[in-house]
């Protein structure tokens, strides 16, 4: 039986769309495994969805939906896009699949019994939106997530908890041990660090809400969605139901993630399976985050792509070749539509398109079938030392997940190929019938040049390489039809269309408008000009927060105690959703100090705070360094 290969995703959140950058992940997962299996090992894909915790019980709670309901839906968009991209798992795991719930359970009463799960207090803060916890250390004042910079809540719950500290000893010698546990290396440092300054226990479940796998030998409680989440990566290959199928794919040979949840999966993912007595997945490969023309990803940008209007637009091949050709994979990169636009016309359409029309055009012109290589000649040994050296210097990328060189590679030999044409002069070859030998055989090593990069691409522009295969009417499967004069001669080609038409780019009407519509949005909420006078009319003082508390009832309001130099005074501001009280207080603030008093929720406002807005994010305004309070604004 061949050797096994089993690579993963991560499960992906369902409450938000997949955009361009949980696409990325996916598309760069399915090259490997499709690589793998060209390679002839037995691959086991996995990808799926992430399902319970806090944050997708109250988009279903606000959608007025069932939450199951609500999830079947959800999950239903990632199979779906899947699909639509062509994407090979194997398997589509969710974490409310019956065989998962048991799993977790399986798994944590294992823990338990082993003596690593202990019941204790929690009280710390908690990002809802990344299900995370964090610690007073690892916070600022702002009581921002670090990792999505959204306000946290403060959480105090009786919690299981996970003895990770016990693991941080094995888990540096596991590293010591295994350089290339963590990639890329920098990636691999980092975790060195946390663990060098040593692991504390973690909370491993929740009693607020129920929308979880509860814990088998206490039922108030579910298990930590994080850690339900993690044990994907063995349920979904049999854990504790198929033995034969888990021995035959665990460990993991790749865990594929994006860099901001190294640490679920390089320090607390191994000390799980250390507990349990498992062994350790083979690699964590930590790459970085994308943006798009430059900016973060998100909603309110309006640049979360949906990568179905990139593949409508531009085709799956030519959008999956710029992400793995152009994003140096490891590291952070930007997703700009006008450099795919040119990968499309530069490399796609011009070198590859290019090679294999001229190729294929002068063969039928000139033969009846593909010919048999007839007569040596200059720069054949060229062509082939670049060819067979293409092709072993692929498997090194490849296998180490070089996705750029690898392409960057065959781009030298197909530009090569497009040289050989320009150097030998087919079309002279062709006018004189006692050359007839030579000319067979340039376009057969041409013809074999081609093949070769279409074998190479096949795990990557599976549509682009199956239809040159069809055009030069060669069946190809496996590696082994690798390498220099495997081409089968005297079968009919057929020319057809260019494999990548050009974008002319001044007519071209592109995907992704974020920037436009942003000017846009500006012209029209952009208010009537003002004189000084106009703008004089108000009074604006620097106040100084002596008190802040929460508005009764509202999640919203708070009201706040302000030093003003001659006055105090007291205002009540929308800023409860991004701010805690207590991380207000001694700020020096700006009020508008002459506004009419009003009452909100029965509270007296007396003022009104300035704060710039940025979609769902807002940040108070304060001054630049101490200045007295009541100082005035001009
Ligand atoms: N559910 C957890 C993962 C649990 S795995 C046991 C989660 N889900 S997520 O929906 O937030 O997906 C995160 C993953 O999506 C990232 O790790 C990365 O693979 C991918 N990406 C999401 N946004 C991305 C970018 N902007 N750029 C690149 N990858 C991105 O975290």
């Amino acid at each position: 039986m061949s050797k096994a290969f089993y690579v993963t995703t991560p499960i992906y959140y369902i409450n938000s769309d997949p955009h361009v950058g949980s696409a990325y992940t996916t598309i760069v997962a399915d090259s490997v495994a499709r690589y793998k299996r060209m390679m002839g090992y037995d691959t086991f894909f996995l990808t799926g969805t992430d399902e319970h915790g806090q944050h997708v019980l109250r988009a279903a709670q606000k959608a007025k939906r069932d939450v199951k309901e609500f999830a079947d839906e959800l999950a239903e968009r990632f199979v779906k896009l899947w699909k639509e991209l062509g994407i090979s798992n194997d398997a589509f795991v969710r974490t409310t699949d019956d065989y998962h719930v048991k799993a977790v359970q399986g798994f944590f009463q294992k823990m338990y019994d082993k003596g690593d799960i202990y019941l204790g207090k929690y009280e710390g803060w908690y990002c809802v939106n990344c299900e995370t916890f964090w610690t007073e250390k690892d916070i600022g004042e702002g009581k921002l997530c670090p990792t999505c910079l959204r306000p946290l809540e403060h959480v105090e719950e009786e919690n299981y908890f996970f003895r990770l500290s016990k693991y941080t000893e094995p888990l540096l010698d596991h590293f010591k041990k295994h350089p290339d546990f963590v990639e890329p290396a920098f990636r691999r440092n980092e975790m060195m660090k946390i663990l060098e300054s040593g692991l504390e226990d973690i909370s491993v479940s929740r009693t607020s809400f129920d929308w979880g796998i509860p814990i088998p030998f206490d039922l108030k409680h579910v298990v930590y969605v994080w850690f339900d989440a993690l044990i994907n990566y063995v349920s979904a290959i049999g854990y504790g139901r198929d033995d034969e199928m888990f021995n035959r794919y665990w460990p993991a040979d790749v865990h594929f993630i994006g860099k901001e949840i190294n640490r679920f999966h390089s320090l607390i993912w191994p000390a799980m399976l250390m507990s349990v007595g498992l062994p350790l997945p083979k690699k964590i490969f930590a790459h970085g985050w994308l943006t798009v023309n430059g900016e973060k990803i998100s909603k309110s940008k309006g640049n979360a792509v949906d990568p179905r209007a990139l593949i409508n637009a531009y085709g799956i091949d030519a959008v999956k070749y710029y992400l793995l050709r152009d994003i140096q994979f490891g590291n952070d990169g930007d997703f700009s539509e006008d450099n795919l636009i040119t990968r499309i016309n530069a490399d796609l359409a011009n070198d590859l398109g290019n090679l294999v029309h001229r190729t294929l055009s002068m063969i039928s012109q000139n033969f009846e079938f593909l010919p048999k290589p007839m007569e040596d000649g200059k720069y054949d040994d060229k062509l082939k030392g670049l060819t067979e050296k293409t092709i072993k210097e692929y498997f090194e990328y490849m296998d180490n997940f070089k996705f750029t060189q690898a392409l960057e590679g065959i781009w030298k030999l197909i530009r090569f190929g497009n040289k050989y044409i320009d150097l030998t002069e087919p079309w002279l070859l062709a006018r004189d019938v006692s050359k007839k030998n030579r000319l067979a055989t340039v376009l057969y090593n041409l013809s074999d040049a081609i093949r070769n990069v279409a074998i190479m691409l096949s795990p990557i522009l599976i549509k682009t390489s199956a239809e040159i295969m069809e055009k030069m009417n060669q069946d190809f499967n496996d590696v082994g039809n690798l390498g220099w004069h495997k081409t089968i001669s005297n079968v009919k080609i057929m020319v057809g269309d260019q494999l990548f038409p050009r974008i002319d780019v001044k007519k071209w009407k592109k995907v992704i408008k974020m920037t436009e519509e942003k000017k846009v949005e500006v012209q029209v909420t952009q208010k009537p000009q003002v004189t000084i006078e106009d703008f004089a009319r108000l009074d604006l003082r620097v106040a100084k927060i002596l008190s802040a508390e929460r508005v009764l009832k509202s999640e919203k309001l708070i009201k706040l105690e302000l030093d003003l130099g001659s006055e105090k005074r007291q205002i009540v501001a929308g800023i409860g959703k991004v701010y805690m009280p207590e991380s207000l207080i001694g700020k020096e603030i700006i009020i508008i100090f002459n506004l009419k008093a009003v009452k909100l929720m029965g509270i007296e406002s007396n003022g009104m705070l300035l704060a710039a807005k940025d979609g769902e994010k807002l940040r108070i305004l304060t001054v630049d360094g101490q200045v007295e309070p009541g100082a005035k604004i001009s």
